[in-house]
C-alpha cells in the first residue's frame, strides 16, 4: 500500500467521513439504510456489541497471525467481501475495482449477479491484482451470489457458466423472496436502475424460489455452495441435509426482514445446533461488522469468517480498489491487536472461552456505535 494511503487512513472511522462526503445523499442512504425501522439492522450492532471480550494475560504474543483458511486458500484474515448490488453508485468500475482490492489483499469477494460486471472479468481482475501482490488469491476467490429471479433453465445456465469460469465456490441467497420496503429509498423517490430486472417474471421466480431449486443447484454444482441468509436452527438443519457446505448466517444487514434479530444472536441458535449434528457443515456470518474485536467475537461463536458489507462500501467510497486494501490493513491491525490483548497468537485459538455475555451501551444508528467518535456525525 502507498505511503499516502497509510498516511491518508489511520483509523477505520476516516473512510466514514470520507464516503460520506463523496456520495450524495441517496447513495450514502442506500448503503447506510435498512428496511423499515431498521430495526434488524440497529440489532445486528447491538448483538455484537452485548458481547464482552474475556483477556489472558502473560502469554508470549510477541508474534500473532491473523491468517487462515477460508475455501480452500489462506488468506490474511478471516473475512469475505459480501456481494453488494449496484456497486457503480459507489466506484464507477464497480466490481473490477472490489476485485482488485481484494486480489490485492488477497480476500475472497462474493459478486452479486445483479453486478454489471460479468464473472469472467471481475476474476480475471482479481488474479492479475493477486498475482502482482503476491497474494494467494485466484480467480476461483471470486464467488458468485445468485439472486434467483428466472425459471429453472436460466438457474442452471449460470451454475454452467461459474463452472465453466472455473468457480470451486457457489453462494444462493435466499433471503430475499419478496423486496423489502427501505424507507430512506422509497421517501427520496430514489429509483435504483438494477431494481428493474426484479419486476414480472423476474419477481415471480424470485418469491417461488424453494428448496426443490436447492436441491437441483446441489446435484448440478460439484463445488462448495453456500446458502446466504439462514436465520434459524430449523433452516440450518434443512439446509445441512441438503449437503450444503457452508451456512452463511445473514438478515442482508437489515436490509430484508424488519425486526429479527441480530445476526450473532441467529448464529448463537444456529452454531451449537450444527456442531452437533452436522459438524462439517460450515458456518459464515454478516451484519455489522466493522471492527476486528467484531471478527473475533463471530470466531468465537463458531464462524469460520465474517462477510463485511457497509464497510467494503464505504471504503470503496472512500476511496477506491487502494480504500479497500487499506480498510483490510487497518482491520488486521485491530485483530493482530485485539488477539495478542487477548492472550492468543492466532485466529485458530480463538474459542468460546474468549466472550461471555455483557450489556450493549445505548447508541442510535448501528454505525454509531462502531464509531462512538463521530458523534457530530450525521447518518441520516
Ligand atoms: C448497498 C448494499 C447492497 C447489497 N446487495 C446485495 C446483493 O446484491 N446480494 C446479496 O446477497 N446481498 C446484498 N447485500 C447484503 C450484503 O451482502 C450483506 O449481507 C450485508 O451488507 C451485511 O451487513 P453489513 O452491511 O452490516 O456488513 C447488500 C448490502 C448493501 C449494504
Amino acid at each position: 500500500m502507498t505511503e499516502s494511503m497509510q498516511n491518508k487512513y489511520l483509523a477505520l472511522q476516516e473512510f466514514i467521513v470520507d464516503a460520506r462526503s463523496n456520495l450524495g445523499d441517496n447513495e450514502w442512504g442506500y448503503i447506510v439504510g435498512g428496511a423499515e425501522t431498521e430495526t434488524s439492522q440497529r440489532r445486528n450492532r447491538m448483538a455484537i456489541e452485548k458481547l464482552a471480550l474475556r483477556p489472558r494475560v502473560l502469554n508470549d504474543v510477541s508474534k500473532v497471525d491473523c491468517s487462515t483458511n477460508l475455501f480452500g486458500k489462506r488468506t490474511p484474515l478471516p473475512v469475505l467481501l459480501c456481494p453488494i448490488g449496484g456497486l457503480e453508485s459507489f466506484d464507477p468500475e464497480g466490481a473490477v475495482s472490489v476485485a482488485r482490492g481484494a486480489g490485492a489483499f488477497g480476500v475472497p469477494m462474493m459478486l452479486s449477479s445483479v453486478s454489471k460486471r460479468p464473472l469472467a472479468e471481475v476474476a480475471d481482475t482479481l488474479e492479475t491484482s493477486a498475482k502482482a501482490t503476491g497474494s494467494e488469491a485466484e480467480r476461483s476467490s471470486v464467488i458468485l451470489q445468485l439472486y434467483a429471479r428466472e425459471n429453472a433453465a436460466g438457474i442452471d445456465a449460470t451454475v454452467d457458466r461459474c463452472i465453466d469460469n472455473g468457480a470451486t465456490t457457489f453462494c444462493v441467497t435466499v433471503d430475499s423472496a419478496v423486496y423489502s420496503r427501505r424507507e430512506r429509498d422509497i421517501v427520496a423517490r430514489y429509483k435504483k436502475p438494477w431494481r428493474a430486472v426484479g419486476e414480472g417474471d423476474a419477481a415471480y421466480f424470485q418469491a417461488a424460489l424453494n428448496w426443490q431449486d436447492i436441491k437441483r443447484i446441489r446435484q448440478r454444482f460439484p463445488g462448495k455452495l453456500i446458502l446466504k441468509g439462514i436465520a434459524t436452527a430449523e433452516d440450518a438443519a434443512i439446509a445441512a441435509d441438503h449437503g450444503i457446505d457452508y451456512i452463511y448466517v445473514s438478515n442482508h444487514g437489515g436490509r430484508q426482514l424488519d425486526h429479527a434479530l441480530g445476526t450473532m444472536d441467529m448464529l448463537k441458535e444456529i452454531a451449537p445446533e450444527v456442531r452437533k449434528n452436522n459438524p462439517d457443515t460450515k458456518l459464515l456470518v454478516d451484519g455489522g461488522f466493522c471492527r476486528g474485536t467484531d471478527v473475533v467475537k463471530a470466531l468465537a461463536l463458531g464462524a469460520e469468517a465474517v462477510g463485511l458489507g457497509r464497510m467494503m462500501c464505504l471504503a470503496l467510497a472512500a476511496s477506491g480498489s487502494d480504500g479497500i486494501v487499506r480498510m483490510l490493513e487497518l482491520l488486521e491491525i485491530e485483530l493482530a491487536a485485539t488477539l495478542a490483548l487477548l492472550g492468543i497468537t492466532s485466529v485458530a485459538e480463538i474459542g468460546p472461552q474468549h466472550i461471555q455475555d455483557s450489556e450493549a451501551l445505548p447508541f442510535g444508528h448501528s454505525l454509531s456505535a462502531a464509531f462512538p467518535l463521530l458523534k457530530d456525525f450525521s447518518y441520516d
